[in-house]
Parts: structure tokens; sequence; C-alpha cells
């Protein structure tokens, strides 16, 4: 299976009543991966990307918890642009893909889940580089 292949939108659950939802996400029970960090993007201005990386270790949930974005992914090989616009719903994005953030809706909130604490040794910042490193893509 190519890389591109394990990021996949996974489903999470949504607990509904009359006054509002609520999505619980645990390790164990609904990710591939134990949560190490949690961070989100916001107050993003219009025409703003985020992203522009990828990382060696890091597996990462990405949740558009409010408002709506379109993540690209690529493994070197293949490349896919994934629109996020539900809160009960999460982008996985596992080691080795290059990532863009985009077409942020105006007040739009990604939560990210990740597996490790930030360490600015995890990132490649260079698509080139990334190429090279990324090599066939995991097929
Ligand atoms: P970066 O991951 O490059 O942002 P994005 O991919 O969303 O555009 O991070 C931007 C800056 O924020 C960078 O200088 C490092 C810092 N940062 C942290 O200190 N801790 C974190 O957990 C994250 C995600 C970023």
């Amino acid at each position: 299976m190519s890389r591109i292949d394990r990021c996949q939108v996974l489903p999470l659950r949504r607990i509904s009543a009359p006054q509002g939802n609520i999505t619980p996400v645990e390790s164990e029970r609904d990710l591939p991966f134990s949560i190490e960090r949690v961070y989100y993007l916001y107050d993003v201005p219009g025409g703003e990307s985020r992203g522009g990386h990828a990382h060696y270790a890091l597996q990462q949930l990405l949740v558009c918890v409010m408002g709506a974005l379109d993540v690209l992914i690529d493994d070197g090989c293949h490349r896919r642009t994934v629109r996020l616009d539900r809160a009960h719903q999460g982008l996985y994005v596992c080691p080795m893909i290059w990532r863009e953030l985009h077409n942020f809706s105006s007040g739009a909130i990604c939560l990210v889940l990740a597996s490790e604490v930030y360490r600015e040794s995890d990132y490649i910042r260079d698509y080139g580089e990334f190429q090279r490193l990324a090599g066939d893509g995991g097929a």
C-alpha cells in the first residue's frame, strides 16, 4: 500500500443531543497512535496557507472543528486534496507525507492531534529534499 493510501479520513464518534454534539477522541479506541501533543490553527487570514512540510516520524489527525479547509497530501509519488469540513471526521496523516493546508474558510479552526511533541528536527521543509527522501511513495 502506498503511503498516501494510509492517509484516510477517519469517522469520529458523534454523541448528539438536542443541546449540541460531543465528539470524543481517545488514542486507543479511535486512533492508530497515542496522542502526545494537541495544537490548533485558527485566525488564519484569508488566502493564507499553512503546512508546506513533511515529518520523518510524526503521525497526526487533522480535524476541522469549525469551518472548512483543503489539505493537500503528497507521498512523493501521488498527491490528492482532501476537503475537511466536519467536526466528526479527521484526516490521518502518516509519516513522510508532504502536506499543505489551503482555502481556510473565515473562522476555520483546525485541531491537530499529534503522536509526538514538537521537534524541529522531525521536519522536512524543502520539497526537493522530501522528494529525494520519499522514494517511490512507499508502494
Ligand atoms: P509549523 O509547524 O511550521 O506551522 P504550519 O505547518 O502550521 O504552518 O510551525 C510554525 C511555528 O510554530 C514554528 O516556528 C514552530 C512553532 N511550533 C511550536 O513551537 N510547537 C508546535 O507544536 C507547532 C506545531 C509549531
